[in-house]
């Protein structure tokens, strides 16, 4: 009896072997055993020029793994890394283009962006920092063994950057099984936008921008996996709702808040059991939440 069990054992472990693993698709920045996952927003952005290669690698070393940028795209369709719709704030395209206000990045070609100075305005010695294009991002991403929740920024002026978003990530290696279950996140606060993402991709885990209302909450969980809203607002109630739905991978929808950056604001939406924390000081949330 015992040999036939334990033979009938033998056979259900090797027929184990055979079958394919439990697909688990949704991933994105799960919370440690000590706290939410700490995402540095626009890279380290309260220490380096945000949005740049200096800014991730900046994380990189104060030891995040977790980064979050802006994407959009030029007059010649390239993907660039940018928060503003303008290149004004963050570059010296005023300087170097003064007849063409309000500069937007919709209106310079790629050539004309990756002439500009994207680090001296946040100080000297970022000078010379470039706005990266996506491309050159995620590489640099790659080369440091981050991972990326990618924002596609203002999808409303830029009809089909999901498709050019997805095209860029595809030939840099970024649509890998490895990357899309570990290391890769898309949100956006077009819900259009992150829709079309989840059909064009729907293994792609997808968060959605905003704090919709909870009675819409079901909607929203058919094709995301993350509601991601601004802390000012953010409740324990609203957090516990989200928690409770299921998103578009079949698993707990997640909470990631932004953007945080002190210490008591960190403790706060850690207590209302929020999955991550977007912030420009990542070294002030991980102090306070223990990540
Ligand atoms: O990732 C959240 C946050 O980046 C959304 O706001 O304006 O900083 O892109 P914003
Ligand atoms: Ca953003």
């Amino acid at each position: 009896m015992y040999a036939r069990t334990a033979s009938a054992a033998a056979l259900l472990g090797a027929a184990a072997l055979l079958l394919p693993a439990p697909v688990t698709r949704a991933v994105g920045p799960d919370p440690g055993p000590d706290g939410p996952a700490v995402i540095a927003h626009r890279g380290a952005s309260a220490y380096a020029p945000e949005n740049t290669l200096a800014a991730i690698d900046l994380a990189d070393r104060m030891g995040f793994d977790w980064v979050e940028n802006d994407v959009q795209r030029t007059k010649d369709g390239e993907l660039v890394v940018v928060h503003d719709d303008s290149l004004a704030r963050t570059t010296d395209v005023e300087q170097r283009f003064p007849g063409r206000s309000p500069w937007k990045i919709k209106d310079f070609t790629a050539a004309e962006i990756a002439t500009l100075d994207a680090g001296s305005w946040f100080g000297p010695k970022f000078a010379g920092a470039r706005v990266p294009t996506l491309r050159q991002y995620v590489n640099r991403v790659e080369r440091n063994h981050q991972k990326l929740l990618l924002e596609i920024k203002k999808p409303e002026l830029y009809p089909g950057i999901e498709k050019d978003t997805l095209r860029v990530l595809r030939r840099a290696g970024w649509l890998s099984l490895h990357h899309v279950k570990h290391r890769l996140v898309i949100q956006s606060f077009g819900a259009d936008s992150v829709k079309a993402v989840h059909e064009q991709r729907p293994d792609i885990t997808t968060g959605f921008l905003g704090a919709p209302a909870v009675a819409d909450l079901p909607k929203y969980a058919r094709f995301t996996d993350q509601i991601n809203p601004p802390h000012t607002s953010l409740t324990g109630a609203y957090t516990a709702a989200v928690h409770r739905l299921k998103g578009a991978h079949g698993r707990q929808l997640k909470v990631n808040t932004w953007t945080v950056n002190t210490a008591a604001d960190a403790a706060r939406v850690d207590d209302f059991g929020v999955d991550g924390i977007i912030t420009n000081h990542p070294d002030i949330v991980r102090d306070a939440v223990g990540d």
